[in-house]
Parts: structure tokens; C-alpha cells; sequence
């Protein structure tokens, strides 16, 4: 496992296993302990994805030790107000079954997400993360976080796979030294031809390696942790073996010319969007 070191000198690894999705809960729990055996060591989850428990049940079977073991969760906006913040946080550490959490992020810059980062800052103070962030903020919000704040964020999970590579946010996000998780690494599985692309099928090709695997090469060369999902065994292993070859810069370059600019998921700065959000469950 390779690692990027976060702002406050925590080391997160550069690829982790993502949780969305897998609502069944033996499922869930068997994807994290089959993730865990091929060598992941960072699980994301989120309060939201309601299969904190699953999670957890994993990380008590595992037989790799705690520390070893880098844990993320996620507030849901809809627990941001300062009464209910703290409360959830407790409540995902419960289910999650561990003494503490290796990163805490707000999940998305709606509602009173101020307050809730106010939470997480006296939650990093006490020591019940080690590291906090944000989640699908774009540079305008997270410049004004940290413009009016004492701890800038220490990570931003953001979509991020070759057709959303996220320059403009990655330029401020490197100035202020805000680390980049990148989800829905593989495009969610909604734009397949992705994997038939001439930019990947050759490096792949050449490196005896999988489309999957190439597209995941590329987003950790581009600094970014990618979290890929998967509830196939193989494809968790598959997603997993990224450090045995590297991307030479032709390989890069091509791979970064194919980037729209567009998001197909986290777009929080559409005003369409931000008015939905009132309505998630
Ligand atoms: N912060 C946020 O707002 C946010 C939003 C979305 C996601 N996330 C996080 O990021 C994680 C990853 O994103 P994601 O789950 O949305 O999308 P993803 O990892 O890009 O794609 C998952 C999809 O790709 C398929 N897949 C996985 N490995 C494959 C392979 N090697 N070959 C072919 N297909 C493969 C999966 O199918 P099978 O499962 O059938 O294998 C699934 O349909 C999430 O699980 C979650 O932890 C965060």
C-alpha cells in the first residue's frame, strides 16, 4: 500500500474500498472483510449509506489490527445542526465498533454545514479523528471554510475518474493543501465505453493489466485516493492490485486529455441540485 500524508501528518492510504450502495448488510460486511484480505486498508462508509453496522461487524472479524486500518465516515447533512451533529458522530463510532475514526467528513455544503464543521473541529481537538474533511465541496466553499475557520479540511472527496478529473478544484485544493479521495473512481458504472477506450485498452494491454486497474493507475498517479466499489470478489481484488506498474507520461497525457470537465454526480454548485437536496432521505 502507498500513502498520501495529509496536511496534519496523518498517513491515508491511496486507495481504499467505497461502501456505497450495499445496502445488504452480510453482504456489505463480507465485500469490507474480502477488500480487507486483498490488502485495502482504507473502508469508506457514510451515515447516509446506512450500513455503518455492516462495516463494523467486518472490522471486528478482520484479523488485521486497528491502527492498521484507516476508517472514513461521513455526516449527513441532515444531522449538521449542532444539537444532532456530536450525537451522530457517537452513534456512527457505535456502529462502526471503534474507539475512534481515521477520517470524519460533512458529506455534502448544504444546509447548516458550518456549524456541523465547528463539531468536527472540537471532535479532531478531542481526538475522536485524527484527521477531518469535506465532501463534494468546490473551491468557492472550501476557500470560504477556510478562510473563516481554524482547521482547513485535511481531505475533499470529490467525484473524479477520466471524465470528471477535477483541475480547477485540484489547483485550490493543492494550495491549501486539501488532500483529494476521488469517488466513483470507475464512473459508477454509467459510462462503460470508458473501459473499451483506445487510452486505456493499450497501457492495459502492455501492462497486463485490466481497463479497472489502468483507470484507478491513473487517478493515483494524479494524486487522488480513489475508493472503487465493487460487491464481486474478484473485481475487489482486481481494483486492489494498482501497485505492481506505473503510467509512463505519453500514457498520462492521453488518459488526461480525455477530461469533459463535467460531473456526472457531485455537482452541488447547480442550484437544481441544492434545491433537491431538501428532499433526500
Ligand atoms: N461523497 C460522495 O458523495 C460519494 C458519492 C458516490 C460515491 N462515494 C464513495 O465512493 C465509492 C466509489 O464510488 P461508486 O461506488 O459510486 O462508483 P465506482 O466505484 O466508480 O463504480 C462502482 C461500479 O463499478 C462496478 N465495478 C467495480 N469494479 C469493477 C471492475 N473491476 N470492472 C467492471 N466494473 C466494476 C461495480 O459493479 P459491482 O459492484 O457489480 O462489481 C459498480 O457498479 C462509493 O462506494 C462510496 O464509498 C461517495
Amino acid at each position: 500500500m502507498e500513502y498520501i500524508q495529509l496536511s496534519n501528518g496523518v498517513a491515508m492510504p491511496s486507495l481504499g474500498f467505497g461502501t456505497y450502495q450495499i445496502a445488504d448488510l452480510d453482504l456489505c460486511e463480507q465485500c469490507v472483510l474480502d477488500a480487507i484480505n486483498a490488502g485495502y486498508r482504507m473502508i469508506d462508509t457514510a451515515q447516509g449509506y446506512y450500513n455503518e453496522e455492516a462495516v463494523g461487524a467486518a472490522l471486528r472479524k478482520s484479523p488485521v489490527p486497528r491502527e492498521e486500518l484507516f476508517v472514513v465516515t461521513k455526516v449527513r447533512f441532515h444531522n449538521y445542526e449542532p444539537e444532532t451533529c456530536r450525537t451522530s458522530v457517537m452513534q456512527s463510532l457505535e456502529k462502526l465498533e471503534v474507539e475512534y475514526l481515521d477520517l470524519l467528513l460533512l458529506h455534502w455544503p448544504f444546509a447548516n454545514y458550518y456549524a456541523a464543521w465547528r463539531e468536527l473541529e472540537r471532535l479532531y481537538r478531542e481526538g475522536v479523528v485524527r484527521a477531518i474533511g469535506v465532501s463534494n465541496f468546490h473551491a468557492d466553499r472550501l476557500v470560504d471554510l477556510i478562510n473563516y475557520n481554524e482547521i482547513a479540511p485535511h481531505v475533499n472527496q470529490i467525484e473524479a475518474h477520466l471524465y470528471c478529473q477535477q483541475r480547477v478544484n485540484r489547483e485550490w485544493m493543492d494550495k491549501y493543501q486539501v488532500a483529494a479521495m476521488a469517488y466513483a473512481p470507475l464512473g459508477q458504472a454509467r459510462r462503460m465505453e470508458m473501459y473499451e477506450l483506445p487510452q486505456v485498452m493499450a497501457p492495459a494491454k502492455k501492462y497486463g493489466k485490466t481497463p479497472a486497474q489502468v483507470m484507478l493507475r491513473f487517478l493515483i498517479q494524479s494524486g487522488f485516493a480513489p475508493i472503487p466499489k465493487s460487491v464481486h470478489t474478484g473485481r475487489i481484488q482486481e481494483n486492489g492490485q494498482v501497485f505492481d506498474f506505473a503510467l509512463d507520461e505519453a500514457e498520462m497525457a492521453a488518459l488526461r486529455a480525455l477530461d469533459t470537465g463535467v460531473a456526472m454526480i457531485g455537482n452541488p454548485e447547480n442550484p437544481t441540485r441544492a434545491e433537491a437536496s431538501i428532499g433526500w432521505k
